[in-house]
């Protein structure tokens, strides 16, 4: 399976895109196969922007998506909802065609340092992906109290580790279903 991971939080110390590098060694994927987006600078949507026609950066990030199988993405909860920064990147690559965020297996994982782990951001997060027509796979991987939870060697918690495989491995298997249709 090609995966891209795609994270919801610019923030050079983030949780989030600490959690997609444990996901990307888990399932034995280069690094370069997840986004940076503070490399990448994609600007707030405007369509007066777009207009002038689709930023190179975006069109870019398009082409990582269309090409791979599927997405994890791991995102901040910003004030009960999605992360801003994420609902901008999917705006915008909703607007390039042929439109390569549909039918596309998608994880969503949170963490947050608060003890409710950023579910309800992810809720919110499977709104426009599944609008789309993505498949966002039923279970999510979300975990609370996170600056505890995990250090540079990996969860200090085994069932968190435990859980965590699932999810991945999970999602592995359903992925694969979907694109061998
Ligand atoms: C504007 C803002 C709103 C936030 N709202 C929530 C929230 O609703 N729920 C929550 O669990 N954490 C919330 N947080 C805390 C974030 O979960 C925390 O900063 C987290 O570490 C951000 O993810 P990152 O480490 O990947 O950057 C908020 C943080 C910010 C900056």
């Amino acid at each position: 399976m090609k995966y891209f991971f795609l994270s919801g939080s610019l923030r050079k110390d983030s949780l989030n895109t600490k959690l997609l590098h444990m996901a990307a060694q888990h399932l034995n994927c280069p690094n370069s196969d997840i986004a940076n987006l503070n490399d990448l600078s994609i600007p707030l949507y405007s369509g007066d922007i777009e207009a002038v026609g689709i930023p190179d950066n975006v069109q870019k990030l398009a082409k990582c998506i269309d090409q791979a199988q599927a997405l994890i993405i791991a995102t901040p909860e910003y004030n009960y909802s999605i992360s801003g920064v994420l609902k901008n990147v999917i705006d915008w690559v909703s607007r390039v065609r042929p439109m390569p965020l549909k039918q596309k297996p998608i994880l969503l994982m949170a963490v947050s340092p608060s003890q409710i782990s950023g579910i309800r951001g992810l809720w919110q997060t499977r709104i426009p992906l599944e609008g789309l027509g993505n498949y966002v796979y039923p279970e999510m991987f979300s975990l609370g109290g996170s600056f505890q939870a995990f250090d540079d060697k990996g969860f200090v918690n085994p069932d968190d580790q435990k859980r965590f495989a699932t999810t991945l491995d999970g999602f592995g298997k359903f992925s694969q279903a979907l694109v061998r249709k």
